[in-house]
């Protein structure tokens, strides 16, 4: 539970408990109401917590995946290479399961597999390649900060004091490490005190703009004003909005961007009423190797998260058919720009994206 007077930015969002080897996360399927730590060993217990939400943002899912392979590799009881590597991929391929959209859940997955494979042919130790893949996670945990940070350094060029902006979902500390992705520039900006009015959708099904957004900004001291999905027109011709700042869970290489559901009907909408939308990314969210959004999974969730989940009672017919996709693919002739951190990739997107992974060295 809460600490009393400890306000949530003060929580991590994932960590790692060194003394008992667990991960700690918040359950932020209890957010607002309560703020529940939770531990995490065994890969049921990580597979859970992905899949059920109780961590979620592409960023906070890559890290804890990270850190649970880690977690999962050291109590391996084998000095053979061999074995040891044949099981770090079982483990591996069983986390990459739990969501199919967010590429930052295969990209961290991979990096980790990448050291042990290089270790083991520099005929490192199993006990030290162990050790390769503690430091590994961590890195990717601690680079999250960083990298967030960048990106809303390069965001905050994109406005200007007093601005109005719309976010969709939580792209928000919650999300990641420190600072989000969509948020990082509202964060930066607050700090030098530029009074952003932010209007957060409230994101149904799961409601992360209500739950989790609202509730990070406004415990940051940000002024955040919940709105229904249905009212981004209202709002944007009202003039209220200068900018849309979202995250996104993967980004193709022509720029077509996938993120929470409804995300593709605010950038539809802002195209209408002239108002940019920037999509906020870290190179890892970046995949060359999917060529559009017609390429990306889009993950399909359980019907009851539309018929039940946060009503008293149950608000539709019983046996009705339910369609219940968790992304859409916003596509890029209504980007105005892909934030990341080495800088803002503009149209034609096949190139700048691929100019800005050259830069940066990444994987993808
Ligand atoms: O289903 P969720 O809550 O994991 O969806 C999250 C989003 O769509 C975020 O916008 C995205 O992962 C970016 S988080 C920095």
């Amino acid at each position: 539970m809460r600490e009393a007077g400890k306000n949530i930015m003060e929580y991590d969002t994932v960590a790692l408990d060194e003394e008992s080897g667990e991960i700690v996360i918040i359950d932020q399927t209890r957010l607002p109401g309560r703020t529940e730590l939770i531990r995490l060993k065994t890969a049921q217990e990580i597979w859970d917590a992905i899949y059920l939400l109780k961590v979620r943002g592409a960023p906070a899912i890559g890290v804890t995946a990270a850190l649970g392979l880690y977690i999962l590799c050291k109590d391996l009881e084998t000095d053979d290479f061999a074995e040891f590597l044949e099981k770090l991929r079982k483990e591996k391929d069983y986390l990459d399961s739990s969501r199919p959209t967010a590429v930052n859940l295969s990209w961290a997955l991979k990096r980790m597999e990448a050291v042990a494979v290089k270790a083991g042919a520099e005929g490192k130790s199993v006990s030290e390649v162990k050790e390769l893949l503690h430091r590994e996670a961590l890195r990717i945990r601690e680079e999250d900060i960083e990298v967030c940070r960048r990106i809303g350094e390069y965001g905050l060029e994109l406005v200007k004091p007093g601005d109005g902006i719309l976010t969709h979902c939580n792209a928000g500390k919650l999300a990641t490490v420190k600072y989000g992705t969509a948020t990082a520039p509202i964060y930066l900006g607050q700090e030098k005190g530029y009074h952003f009015r932010v209007y957060a959708d409230e994101t149904r099904p799961l409601l992360q703009g209500a739950r989790l957004t609202a509730y990070e900004l406004a415990s940051s001291g940000v002024d955040v004003t919940l709105i229904c999905d249905n009212m981004s027109a209202s709002v944007m011709s009202g003039g209220l909005i200068d900018a849309v700042f979202v995250g996104c869970d993967r980004v193709a290489a022509n720029g077509d961007t996938a993120n929470k559901i409804g995300t593709s009907v605010v950038a539809a909408v802002a195209k209408l009423y002239g108002v940019p939308v920037y999509i906020c990314a870290p190179t890892s969210t970046i995949d060359l190797n999917t060529p559009t959004g017609a390429d990306i999974v889009i993950e399909q969730r359980a019907p009851e998260e539309v018929t039940e989940m946060w009503y008293r009672e149950r608000m539709a017919p019983e046996g009705v058919k339910v369609y219940n996709p968790a992304f859409d693919v916003t596509d890029h002739e209504l980007i105005a720009g892909i934030v990341t951190e080495y800088g803002v990739a503009r149209a034609p997107y096949t190139e700048s994206l691929a100019n800005i992974i050259r830069i940066g060295g990444s994987s993808n």
